[in-house]
């Protein structure tokens, strides 16, 4: 058993935010000299000095309110009794924080909140964890005058719809911080208070349930509220937690930071961390609250093997089944030949483990067949971003958000993929950034609550191109462009050549508008305002980057950064959004089957002798199969042999029934992950995978922050990820020696440039890393290309548009467009086994009315949605957040086979697939398809396979 890292920082509430002034004041608090920045509350001044002023109504995530009268101080020279947290602090003054009187005052208010708040806090859920307790000890409360018997809210009703926390308005103070903190925190504002003084009440929406009301259960406001009236319900079953330790969501590209609250070895709640550099204390609902699947029962905790598909599981110690795989990549490299074999990453593995991954697959095996999940989200973002700028990677952190005054969403829905960041995104809007949303869809960000983009260029799924085109003629026809910055910051020759390009007629809106369907003054509107509206930061996801011209739009985004002047600065810059955790990191890892670590070329001989003098192993030159390409030789015969981590091919790349060919018709596949996932169905060899919670490691979020996963309870099945892939190589003949992960990060730090400062130690003193982390940059990079881009000068690119062979026609009359929600996380296998399945239990077809009435569907009816790959059914859901023509689904339940309709066309330079638009037909259905009918035999018959399996604990269908 190894020693938990437990957390020892204690959080300090300064019970106002941090101002942003440079300037500072200084002022005495009880006698205290103490040096504020300018904009400081008193009370901030005051915890600042160490002086802890009473307060329930102030929390330093919200702006002050002065509500609760507790906070109350006397300061010289002014009349009575001001509120601490509302006064801001002034130079000279002198402020005194305890006295007779100001203890006769807060007591005299804390009688009043206690005489209407029930007397149970010794069986209260949060005895011990309670800012009302604190607070009336801190006071010296010792009785209450008013008798208890008058009118009060004790029997008001508990609402306990949200299957996380629950409400008890019998507990509330009514101190607001719950809609403050909805408000200005989440952007949601979904509760209210209703009614007036005494009869004022907290109610989410108008008197609704949680569940039934806007919430998106964030859980902002329960971490607010200072008494137990929200509280989590892990928390009333387990009790208030003893230790945390620090650790990262392992859900999306925002990469949050959460203390992993504990008592023993269970985690009772996961708390975002205020000093979490991508979160600042805020999270979604996914990393807060559904990481219940960490020990749900489907876990497969042993080794097992078999010899067929169609043959029972066998468990078996970790030697044999590690034994087994060995012999039989070997095996197949003997009979097949060395690239017979080959590995896929996921983007949800820590750096040590994909970097581990792509080196067993270079030392081990011989080849250069890996690759990554990434393969199939942002590999342009990589090509697109190294060709024009010189990095494969987004130019800004986060917080640069706040400095922009033009906000560009391009293909992306942060509030459902990204929530944590466009929650911050929605308030720098709200403070008055603009909006522009580029994409198919009326997505949440479009219009939500004091939030509305002033353009929303709602394009044809597959026109990304032509419509950047589009912008960028209208920038440079208008004269628009930042010439000086252009001409000075790169190539002028290529610079020249783009103007030119997109100057021509063929790329005016005008001529544009028919196959983009983006109305031409929409169009000349927004790309005035992105070159004029000041700082203009653009934002994308995999609305760009998923299309056969994935690699073009990429490059157009960045065209049109570098001719604005939107670059190397805070406020401006090209980000892509990453989906998962760490796509990041597996891209800077070396997971591409032509790059090693740090995007260096296979081909380039100093690069391979760098790693084959510390690898001690000569290296292959010829670059491996991408997967796509994979897929294909296991068709053909010459590729046997897979070895997977955490990446579950079978039902997120594109065109299943293909796929699943491919793994039938392979010898020796191995699975490594958590449960039974659709690829494993088609193994051979399945290893146990081990949750975030039960390694250690470091996760790159979508900023190049590099940020620590810890330990905070024993792997299940007795190994974390990285010693499995340790205890591969060795057998197979290439001998590992790591003891833990920080050696490999060691090693990595040593192999790859933009990575020299980068150890645990310091990520330990800094927090978190943004790389490049190296002599030049010693504690990281925040923005990139401030002085000169990576490359030197920038490069622009002129971007042909080309429409994808993916056509409508007669019979395939719809395009199909898929995306994610909130509630769930790609593929699902880990927020299907929460209580997340309570907001989205299926996926759903979103057809226009038109559409839907031209066919005779109504909303809820089953429907066949067939496309030239394949077939399948699902629910429709009638809406006009899709425009005619249109039709959208999510892809988080295996059994609805969105992939099964998504077509092979792929990225030309990258192989991205196409996941964006596919030519579809919808019909009335009465039943599934023959795919799901095909997936259901076959889930049923691989579950029995398990069930056989003597010891194994198998999950039920
Ligand atoms: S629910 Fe909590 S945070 Fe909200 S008003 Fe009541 S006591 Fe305050
Ligand atoms: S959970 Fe989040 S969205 Fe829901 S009411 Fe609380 S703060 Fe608002
Ligand atoms: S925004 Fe992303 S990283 Fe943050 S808590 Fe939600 S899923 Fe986790
Ligand atoms: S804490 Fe200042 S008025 Fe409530």
């Amino acid at each position: 058993m190894t020693t938990i890292p437990i957390n020892t920082r204690q959080d300090i509430d300064y019970g106002t935010p941090l101002p942003a002034s440079t300037e500072t004041v200084t002022l005495r608090v009880d006698g205290v000299e103490v040096t504020v920045p300018k904009g400081s509350s008193v009370m901030r001044a005051a915890a600042t000095a160490g002086v802890m002023v009473p307060k329930l109504c102030a929390t330093d995530s919200l702006k002050s309110f002065g509500s609760c009268r507790l906070c109350l101080v006397e300061i010289d020279g002014r009349k009575g009794y001001p509120a601490s947290c509302t006064t801001p602090a002034e130079a000279g003054m002198q402020v005194r924080t305890q006295s007779k009187k100001l203890g006769d005052l807060r007591r005299g208010v804390m009688e009043l909140y206690i005489s209407d708040h029930p007397l149970d806090c010794l069986t209260c859920s949060a005895n011990g964890d309670c800012e009302l307790q604190d607070m009336a000890g801190a006071v010296g409360l010792r009785e209450v005058r008013y008798g208890y018997e008058g009118e009060n809210h004790l029997d008001a009703t508990k609402d306990a719809s949200n299957p996380y926390f629950e409400f008890d308005p019998a507990k509330c103070i009514v101190c607001q911080r719950c809609v403050r903190a909805c408000e200005e925190v989440q952007g949601t504002f979904a509760l209210t208070v209703d009614g007036r003084g005494f009869a004022s009440k907290i109610s989410p929406g108008q008197m609704e349930a949680f569940m039934e009301s806007e919430c998106v259960s964030c859980g902002a406001c329960v971490q607010a509220c200072p008494t137990a009236t929200l509280i989590e319900k892990t928390v009333v079953d387990a009790g208030t937690p003893d230790y945390d330790v620090v650790t990262t969501c392992a859900y999306c590209g925002v990469g949050c930071s959460f203390k992993a609250e504990m008592k023993g070895r269970e985690v009772v709640r996961m708390t975002p961390y205020k000093d979490g550099m991508a979160n600042h204390g805020h999270s979604c609902v996914k990393g807060r609250f559904a990481w219940g699947y960490a020990t749900h029962k489907d876990r497969i905790t042993t080794p097992m093997i078999r010899k067929r598909i169609t043959d029972p599981w066998t468990p078996v110690s970790w030697d044999e089944a590690i034994g087994y795989a060995a012999s039989e990549f070997k095996r197949l490299q003997a009979q097949y030949g060395r690239g017979a074999v080959g590995a896929i990453s996921s983007s949800r593995c820590t750096n040590e483990e994909t970097y581990l991954m792509q080196k067993l697959v270079r030392a081990a095996f011989g080849n250069n067949n890996i690759d990554t999940c990434a393969r199939v989200c942002h590999s342009p973002t990589g090509f697109g971003l190294k060709t024009t700028l010189g990095e494969s990677a987004g130019t800004q952190n986060f917080d640069s958000v706040q400095h922009a005054d033009v906000i560009v969403v391009i293909g992306a829905n942060p509030t459902d993929g990204h929530p944590v960041f466009a929650s911050a995104m929605k308030r720098r809007i709200r403070e008055g950034a603009k909006l522009i949303v580029v994409d198919p869809r009326r997505t949440d960000i479009v219009r939500s609550p004091h939030v509305e983009a002033s353009y929303h260029l709602q394009l044809r799924p597959g026109t990304n191109v032509a419509v950047l085109n589009a912008l960028a003629h209208v920038i440079v026809t208008e004269g628009l462009s930042d010439d000086a910055f252009a001409l000075a910051r790169c190539e002028p020759a290529s610079y020249a050549q783009w103007k030119d390009f997109v100057s021509r007629p063929e790329n005016s809106p005008e001529a544009l508008e028919a196959e983009t369907w983006v109305p031409a003054s929409v169009v000349r509107g927004a790309a005035r305002l992105y070159a004029t509206g000041g700082n203009a930061a653009i934002y994308y996801g995999l609305g760009v980057t998923e299309h056969s011209q994935g690699s073009t739009a990429v490059l157009g985004i960045a065209n049109l950064a570098m001719a604005t002047g939107n670059l190397g600065r805070p406020g401006v810059g090209v980000n892509p959004l990453r989906g998962q955790n760490n796509v990041q990191g597996s891209c800077d890892m070396g997971s591409f089957p032509h790059e090693l670590p740090g995007y260096r070329h296979v081909l380039d001989d100093s690069v391979r002798a760098l790693f084959e003098g510390r690898w001690k192993v000569s290296l292959e030159k010829e670059p491996g199969l991408r997967i796509p390409n994979m897929f294909d030789a296991a068709l053909d015969g010459s590729f046997k042999g897979l070895y997977l981590e955490g990446e579950d091919i079978a039902q997120s790349d594109p065109d299943t029934t293909h796929v699943t060919a491919a793994l039938e018709a392979m010898e020796c596949i191995v699975v490594q992950d958590m449960f039974l996932n659709e690829t494993a169905k088609f193994a051979h060899v399945f290893l146990p995978g081990s949750s975030f919670l039960e390694k250690n490691g470091t996760f790159t979020n979508a900023e190049r922050r590099i940020s620590r996963v810890r330990k905070v309870m024993e792997p299940l099945a007795g190994k974390e990820d990285w010693e499995v892939t340790v205890a591969l190589a060795t057998a197979l003949g290439y001998p590992m020696h790591y003891h833990h992960p920080s050696e490999i990060m060691d090693e990595i730090a040593s192999l790859t440039p933009t990575f020299t400062g980068v150890s645990y130690a310091r990520i330990e003193e800094l927090g978190s890393i943004q790389w490049p982390c190296n002599e030049r940059a010693p504690d990281g990079t925040p923005v990139m290309h401030e002085h000169e881009f990576v490359r030197g000068k920038g490069k622009f690119v002129p971007t042909q548009y080309v429409p994808t062979t993916e056509k409508v026609n007669r019979k395939y009359p719809l395009i199909l467009t898929t995306g994610r929600i909130l509630s769930q996380y790609n593929v699902g296998a880990q927020t299907r086994r929460t209580a997340n399945v309570e907001w989205h239990d299926a996926d759903r077809l979103e057809i226009h009315p038109h559409d839907a009435e031209e066919r005779g569907i109504h909303d809820g009816d089953q429907v066949t949605v067939s496309s030239r790959a394949g077939e399948t059914s699902l629910r429709a859901h009638i809406t006009d957040r899709v425009q005619p023509g249109i039709v959208y689904t999510t892809f988080h339940h295996p059994e609805s086979g969105a992939n099964v309709i998504t077509t092979e066309n792929s990225d030309w330079a990258t192989n991205c697939p196409e996941y964006k638009v596919t030519a579809v037909q919808v019909t009335p259905a009465l039943k599934g398809s023959e795919w799901q009918e095909r997936f259901q035999s076959f889930t049923s018959e691989q579950l029995g396979l398990l069930e056989r399996a003597v010891g194994v604990r198998s999950p039920k269908p």
